[in-house]
């Protein structure tokens, strides 16, 4: 098992696994990502194929900060704006990919934007700082199920493990980082995460606006199947039964579920979002007909909290790509 604690030791390790072409996962403070050297087409393949992920759908690319993302990117006035507030922090920022960056194509999938983010946790940090290299990475879950936030996580997703799963824990944030797009000429929220809409809002002073639902497909990893278990969702459940699981929230819980696990009994969304996907993968196997899922509610976090849930209520995609048919 590649498991391992990470230490000054086992990161430099990591980061010498990079140089080398391989992969790595490690935490960062929304889920744990499965890196690769971005500059590498044939490292990142690697990615592709342990993740068994589309190629159409592009990755970010992790920076120490907003000089290493101006080698790749063209930062304008609002990238420049939304960098200084959130980074380093859970906000994926999409922008014209510069010319003459030596970004694998693989990494943004062919299309000339590029999504970077500067992540904040210390262990995410030492690997960059001693790769010296922008690391592309997605979150390290087979593709369209629940991201990991724990290592162990990761070790039950992939068949091919990578390298080296540096253990740091559980992740802080849970839920992923936020992507907003700055090609075009209004700010575009791609994916909602970890940064609340509003923060953004009131960083850019304007509304981010929404790709229109008939647009062909803005972000190619916002299909709607995503995020998902195997076990069915029921969404806004305010009673339960036996055959069920419950995913609750508040204070208010019905009785009678076969296993409840509760996102945050004081109603704390940062606690919920922290617990969501965990929560998920426990009620998964609990061996419950259906997930029946309390209401949250739908300021600051809870829209992306609730994002992931209704996505998760779509179903899962095959757990293995030969249970495909
Ligand atoms: O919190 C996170 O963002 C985690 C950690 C590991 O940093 N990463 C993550 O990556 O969630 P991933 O690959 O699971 O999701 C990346 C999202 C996808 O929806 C993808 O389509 C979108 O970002 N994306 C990446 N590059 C893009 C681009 N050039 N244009 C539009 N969307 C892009
Ligand atoms: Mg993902």
């Amino acid at each position: 098992m590649p498991i391992v604690p990470a230490t000054a030791v086992t990161i430099k390790e990591a980061a010498r696994a990079l140089a080398r072409g391989e992969i790595v996962a490690f935490p960062t403070e929304t889920v744990y990502g499965l890196g690769a050297n971005a500059l590498d087409g044939s490292a990142v393949a690697k990615i592709f194929a342990a993740k068994e992920r589309p190629r159409f759908n592009p990755l970010i690319v992790h920076v120490p900060g907003l000089a290493e993302a101006e080698t790749y990117g063209v930062v304008n006035a609002a990238a420049r704006k939304l960098a200084e507030a959130f980074w380093p922090g859970p906000l994926s920022l999409v922008l014209e990919k510069r010319a003459g960056a030596r970004i694998a194509d693989l990494v943004t999938a062919g299309l000339d934007t590029i999504a970077l983010r500067s992540p904040a946790h210390p262990i995410a940090r030492a690997l960059l700082a001693e790769a010296k290299l922008p690391i592309a990475a997605p979150s390290a879950n087979r593709s369209g199920r629940v991201s990991p936030t724990a290592a162990a996580h990761v070790a039950v997703e992939l068949d091919d493990l990578p390298t080296m799963i540096l253990d740091g824990g559980a992740c802080k944030l849970g839920i992923e980082s936020t992507v907003v797009s700055l090609v075009g000429d209004a700010p575009v929220l791609l994916r909602l995460g970890a940064t609340p809409r509003g923060e953004i809002e009131r960083v850019l002073g304007q509304k981010l606006s929404v790709p229109a639902p008939d647009a062909p497909v803005a972000s190619p990893g916002q299909l709607a199947t995503h995020y998902a278990p195997d076990t069915k969702l029921r969404l806004g459940a305010t009673s339960v039964n036996p055959n069920e699981a419950l995913l609750a929230f508040g204070k208010d819980v019905p009785k009678g579920a076969r296993i409840t696990i509760n996102l945050s009994e004081s109603g704390d969304l940062n606690e919920a979002a922290a617990k969501l996907f965990g929560a998920l993968r426990e009620l998964d196997q609990s061996g419950a007909s259906m997930i029946a899922v309390m209401p949250i509610p739908d300021p600051g976090l809870g829209e992306a909290i609730n994002d992931r849930l209704r996505r998760a209520a779509c179903g899962a995609p095959p757990r293995r790509a030969s249970d495909r048919s």
